[in-house]
């Protein structure tokens, strides 16, 4: 019976030393859930000692019941006080994995740009929508009315080869400038009108440094009563000196455009050179005509310039294609 005891005794003590250094090294909370089975669990090794008390005396029991008591009391605070600085060093962890650390440098997000060529648009329809101009569109696939016969283009018309034209098998085109717009603004409004209308145009070119088969226009047209040519010159001349910043040489040469009469050709004077930037008239009578305006009571000026043109003028582009080629190393100096 006494070697029972003592061998109990002994178990126990090893059994407090054994747990104690296991639970002093473990380093997860699920790690200290398994030492807690492995010892106290219904199959744990305490109960596994304390099943053989039965065979001891019963003078023994008590002492090995206490004795028994005081390491699983020993071995709980331990566990206990494991388990909390687990659950301590836990938090711990997550709050500065969490920690926002407000002096790292943000991430650079690169702000796009506005294409030199919508740049050069907003910048012509702010001079003429600051004149009063109202900014009006029109669709780029036409029919041959409005984009020729309308503006006094028949059928057969020389002028017709001025603009090849790209043309759809049901005889429809590609809108070859942007004066039909004219005409469908005038068919539905009464004047007085006065229109700036921006927009892509189509012409058989073959591509190279200064022509494009696509660019982009921009026209404007003013009807009411008393027009002269005095008021074609004065707009166009406040329209260049807005859009150049300054007032530079400017020279009307006599041309020819069917939908205009007289017509007109402008040149302006810029770095020692004249550069041809538009063309413009007096609405010919029979455009109006064509609308159901009368001409005896209505007059007005028309004009209408490329876009590229004033764009590569403007920040001194040399080549067209530069304007479409997505080429970023071009479009971030804008
Ligand atoms: N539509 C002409 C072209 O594309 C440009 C033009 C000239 C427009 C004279 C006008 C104008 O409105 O009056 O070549």
């Amino acid at each position: 019976m006494t070697t029972s005891l003592k061998q109990i005794e002994t178990e126990l003590e090893t059994l407090q030393q054994e747990a104690e250094s296991a639970i002093a090294q473990i380093k997860t909370l699920e790690g200290l859930e398994d030492l807690r089975i492995l010892y106290f669990g219904k199959k744990g090794q305490l109960s596994q000692i304390l099943r053989a008390m039965g065979k001891l005396s019963v003078e023994d029991r008590p002492h090995v019941g206490s004795l028994s008591n005081e390491v699983k009391d020993a071995l709980q605070a331990q566990l206990d006080q494991k388990r909390n600085d687990l659950q301590l060093a836990k938090i711990e962890a997550q709050l500065a994995a969490e920690t926002l650390d407000v002096t790292m440098p943000g991430v650079g997000r690169p702000l796009g740009h506005i294409h030199p060529l919508n740049g050069t648009i907003d910048k012509i329809l702010d001079i003429f929508v600051g004149l009063g101009y109202t900014v009006a569109t029109g669709p780029q696939v036409e029919t041959d009315y409005y984009n020729f016969e309308a503006l006094n283009i028949p059928p057969d018309h020389p002028a017709r080869d001025m603009q090849d034209t790209f043309f759809f098998s049901d005889g429809r085109l590609l809108r070859t400038h942007t004066s039909p717009v004219q005409i469908r603004y005038m068919e539905k409004q009464q004047p007085p009108i006065k229109i700036v209308a921006p927009g892509r145009v189509y012409r058989r070119d073959t591509v190279d440094a200064t022509h494009s088969a696509v660019f982009h226009q921009v026209e404007i047209l003013l009807v009411a009563q008393g027009i002269s040519f005095a008021h074609l010159r004065g707009t166009i001349k406040a329209f260049i000196s807005q859009m150049f910043g300054e007032d530079l040489p400017i020279r009307f040469r006599a041309s020819y455009f069917p939908f205009t009469e007289p017509s007109a050709e402008v040149d302006i004077q810029w770095k020692g050179k004249w550069l041809e930037v538009l063309g413009c008239g007096m609405v010919d009578p029979n455009v109006l005509k064509t609308v159901g305006y009368d001409p005896e009571i209505y007059t007005g000026f028309a004009a209408g310039f490329g876009v590229e043109r004033f764009a590569m003028v403007l920040h001194q582009i040399d080549d067209i294609r530069r304007l479409y080629s997505s080429d970023l190393r071009f479009l971030n100096q804008f």
